[in-house]
């Protein structure tokens, strides 16, 4: 009798869990990939606003980088978690300029909504392939889209009501602290 262990991903145990699909762990290594790209945008929007003089809008976008850092960690271990295998992408280059504030707020929020209907394909494709683990641990990202697009939109608003008063939100954005997300219960 042959004993050998198999080896990752090769053999799974029939249960109340099945392993992902080909298709399901393309999509989440896709979205992996998605949300180091928002990290190295929200990065590329600092380097902006530091080189502006802006180093309080710079913190908050730092800050929102180390953000889509940890969401990119929560797909790479749930990939893992379900025996999948994590493959990385390329990441393509962010844009280096902005021509305002403001644009770049704007970009941002028009960023988390492409993020939002990214999530929103995910869903649907756990819906239909009735994985069940997938579409509970998508769950926290449907709720996080929602913040994400609110506060983006809290401080476009802002910028762009400070007109060319953005000194006044400096202290506003630089007090901006990253919290490490509690683990995924
Ligand atoms: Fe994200
Ligand atoms: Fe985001």
């Amino acid at each position: 009798m042959n004993v050998s262990p198999p080896g990752k991903g090769e053999i799974h145990v029939e249960g109340l869990i099945s392993m992902l699909s080909e298709n399901m762990q393309k999509a989440l290594n896709g979205q992996l990939v998605a949300e180091l790209y928002s990290a190295y945008l929200y990065l590329a929007m600092a380097a902006y606003f530091d080189a502006a003089g802006l180093p309080g809008f710079a913190n908050w976008m730092r800050v929102q980088a180390q953000e889509e850092l940890t969401h990119g960690m929560r797909f790479y271990n749930f990939v893992n978690e379900r025996d999948g295998r994590v493959v990385l992408g390329p990441i393509e280059g962010p844009p280096t300029g902005w021509d305002s504030p403001a644009a770049a707020f704007e970009h941002v929020l028009a960023h988390e909504r492409k993020v939002t209907g990214l999530i929103q394909e995910l869903v649907k494709l756990a819906a239909e392939e009735m994985d069940r683990a997938t579409s509970d641990f998508l769950q926290w990202f449907v709720k996080e889209q929602v913040e994400e697009e609110e506060s983006a939109e809290g401080v476009l608003r802002k910028v762009k009501g400070a007109g060319a008063e953005l000194a006044a939100l400096e202290g506003e954005l630089a007090a901006r602290v990253f919290k490490p997300p509690a683990a995924p219960s």
